[in-house]
């Protein structure tokens, strides 16, 4: 399914999404806002660490593909000291942004900011670690896009690829049709502007377009701040698109292999289990494919994008779930995640999974920082082997090299 505002060639398209970032570059977040925030997605060790089940070399090449005004960029730098950062936009103002972001945080030394369109790439070399979150779908030809950024992928390179799905946005396309047919004139922001807030204002309370909006904009709030959440570029982010896909799963893992791509691990993987949304149908869930159980999924579970971890292709002999293979021997040393939080006794690894700490476990967590091995660490007391497993099953921490 596509929706664009008129049936425009992809280049005429594609300037139609440039101007729209030029005028609202996005996300738009003052600088230094939200330092508190690890997205998982951002550290590159730990992608290699979710799909190949060890840590890759270092220092690592990254590129932030559609990177709008650097928030994005930003948390890459932070979660990957040492590397080597090249980010790309089709808006100049968008870059700008992000170039005084990198700048003010001390970060602009070793990232390269560019110019240029994701569906006709210039060549930039390699990446270990290729970053794409919210882009793909905004892309004229997202074929195209996918493409162009599996060539850039370095041998034993990961991707993390975050797209619209369908199912998550179907309000969302309902009022930007609705919006669509009433705007007049779309060069005319202001009057798309004042047709959105009018439109919301007046739906009547309980609408259920107009709940869905409610909750949008707390949601934004809750993770952008009140004053983003309120902005213009945030209704047009949202409302006003000039371009944009939305796949089903099984749409969007046909697309990715038709270029190149071969599905990985979802990022918030919890959210991926049939058995929990039908568990009073087990007999009838034993008799489903997995690729059936996954358009299922797909249509039950919460409202969410696709968050997926994608690779070149897929070597059976790497640990894709690394549960199933690393073991804990007391010689390792376990190294934590830097995304990871810890809050009171809860100890969160950022994608969905809290475990609840005990007071002896608190204190061997406190300790871990890449320099004892399991058996240094290990205190007189109870047991800790079923908690070194936690901690390695759920990527809380990876094994040093
Ligand atoms: C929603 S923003 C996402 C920004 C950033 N990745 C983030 O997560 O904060 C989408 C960005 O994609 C960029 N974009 C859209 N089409 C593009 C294209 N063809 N080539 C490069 N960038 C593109 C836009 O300019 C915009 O900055």
């Amino acid at each position: 399914m596509s929706f664009t505002h008129s049936e425009a060639d992809p280049q005429t398209l594609t300037q139609n999404v440039r101007v729209q970032y030029e005028r609202f570059p996005f996300p738009p977040l003052a600088l230094g806002a939200l330092e508190q925030v690890k997205p998982p997605q951002a550290d590159g060790a730990f992608a290699h660490w979710y799909i190949h089940g060890r840590l890759p070399k270092r220092p690592l090449r990254i590129l932030d593909a559609g990177c709008g005004t650097g928030f994005s960029t930003l948390k890459l730098a932070e979660a990957n000291p040492d590397a080597e950062i090249t980010a790309v936009d089709l808006s100049q103002a968008s870059l700008e942004i992000a170039r005084a972001r990198l700048t003010s945080a001390g970060h602009l030394h070793r990232v390269k900011l560019l110019r240029a369109d994701l569906q006709a790439l210039p060549k930039l070399g390699t990446f270990d670690y290729l970053h794409s979150s919210g882009v793909i779908h905004h892309l004229p030809d997202p074929a195209a896009g996918l493409k162009a950024l599996r060539s850039a992928l370095a041998a034993e390179g990961v991707a993390y690829l975050m797209v619209y799905a369908a199912y998550a946005r179907k309000e969302i396309l309902a009022v930007q049709q609705i919006l669509y047919s009433l705007w007049k004139n779309p060069e005319d922001w202001n009057e798309g502007l004042m047709l959105c807030r009018t439109f919301f204002r007046g739906l009547p309370e309980g609408h259920l377009l107009k709940r869905h909006y409610q909750r949008a904009i707390a949601v934004a709030t809750e993770m952008m701040g009140a004053e983003a959440a309120a902005s213009d570029a945030f209704l047009v982010d949202t409302w006003l698109q000039r371009c944009e896909h939305l796949w089903t799963q099984p749409e969007w893992f046909a697309l990715l292999s038709q270029c190149g791509w071969q599905p990985r691990r979802w990022l918030d993987e919890q959210a991926w289990n049939l058995a929990d949304y039908l568990p009073g149908l087990p007999d009838y869930l034993q008799t489903l494919s997995q690729t059936e159980q996954l358009a299922l999924i797909d249509q039950l579970r919460p409202p969410q994008n696709f968050a997926l971890y994608v690779t070149s292709h897929f070597d059976p002999t790497s640990v894709a779930g690394q549960q199933a293979r690393v073991r804990v021997r007391s010689q390792d040393i376990p190294v934590p995640f830097g995304f990871v939080s810890l809050q009171e006794n809860l100890l969160d690894n950022g994608r969905g999974i809290r475990l609840e700490l005990t007071e002896q476990t608190r204190r061997v967590w406190l300790n871990i920082k890449g320099q004892k091995s399991w058996a240094e660490l290990n205190e007189p007391g109870p047991d800790l082997s079923g908690f070194w497993q936690q901690l390695l099953d759920y990527g809380f921490v990876a094994l040093k090299n």
